[in-house]
């Protein structure tokens, strides 16, 4: 058998992870930045260490050559969402991609595993390309929400604590756990309207603002600092009103203001 070189093995999961993580961060930074709910709340994502991946061949009796294709997991990546509805609409947007192929759906959410785990899983296909040229490897995306991880974390951690045989009555409460996080996520979707709202304006007002203050900021370099100053003064009182009309109104003027300034430097 040839010497086995991990590094360069592992090289094309490593890029994928840090693609992959960085792709689904830029989509829930693009629907935050226009003001909108995320489905996305959170990415994470790790290649599985050689120790994780040797164990998990010498169990399902797979040798190295094999590996590539009959280990899924090797480039992991985990969504996080706030809501189980928002579970769907991220599988939706990775269906409709053209970079991640999806060759297999595990829905643990409909179907609960006999240890209570939840999630959803999808396993792609995707190509990198390193100095060596196109490779194609799979990697695994697990999508559940805060409740289910919050779960999956903890039960993770008493596998690892038990090595595998988590005690009767640990595994007992596991289970009645399991049950809560049901109940949780179902009540929660039942506020989401509520919850979606009241984060969406919490985004807009941010935006807004930060809008007002380029704009504050642009105007400093071409109004008069006596000018500035009473603008800002404004900004601070419209600010601590709290009214959001009275913010767009504010940030309408700086504008035309703005405009004011950039016609008079073309003359
Ligand atoms: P492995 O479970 O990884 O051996 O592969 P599999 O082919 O059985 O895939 P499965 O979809 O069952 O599990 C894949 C991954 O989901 C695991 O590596 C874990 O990260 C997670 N997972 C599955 N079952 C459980 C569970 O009971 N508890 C926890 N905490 N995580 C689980
Ligand atoms: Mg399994």
């Amino acid at each position: 058998m040839e010497i086995l070189l991990w590094r360069e093995i592992l090289d094309p999961y490593y890029l994928a992870v840090d693609e992959l993580v960085l792709k689904f961060k830029h989509i829930m930074l693009e629907y935050r930045s226009a003001g909108e709910y995320s489905p996305i709340e959170q990415v994470d994502g790790r290649v599985k260490k050689i120790s994780s991946i040797l164990e998990k061949a010498q169990k399902k009796g797979i040798s190295v050559e094999e590996m590539d294709h009959k280990i899924h997991d090797i480039a992991g990546i985990r969504i996080i969402c706030q809501f189980v509805e928002d579970i769907e609409k991220v599988v939706e947007l990775i269906r409709k991609r053209e970079d991640m192929k999806i060759l297999k759906e595990k829905d643990f959410i409909n179907n609960m595993k006999q240890s209570g785990y939840r999630s959803y899983h999808v396993i792609i296909e995707y190509t990198v390309y390193t100095s060596k040229g196109a490779k194609t490897i799979e990697a695994e995306i697990q999508i559940r929400t805060l409740a289910m991880n919050f779960w999956a974390t903890i039960e993770h951690s008493l596998q690892y604590k038990y090595k595998g045989n988590i005690p009767q009555p640990v595994r007992q409460r596991l289970t009645k756990a399991a049950a809560a996080t049901v109940m949780l996520d179902s009540e929660m979707s039942a506020v989401r309207d509520v919850i979606m709202d009241a984060q969406d304006s919490f985004q807009y007002k941010a935006n807004l603002v930060a809008d007002i203050l380029t704009n504050m900021q642009n105007l400093y370099k071409v109004a008069n600092k006596r000018e500035i100053k009473k603008i800002q003064d404004e900004f601070f009182k419209i600010y601590n009103e709290g009214v959001i009309e009275g913010l767009e109104r504010f940030n309408k003027e700086l504008d035309i203001l703005a405009e004011g300034y950039k016609a008079q430097s073309l003359k």
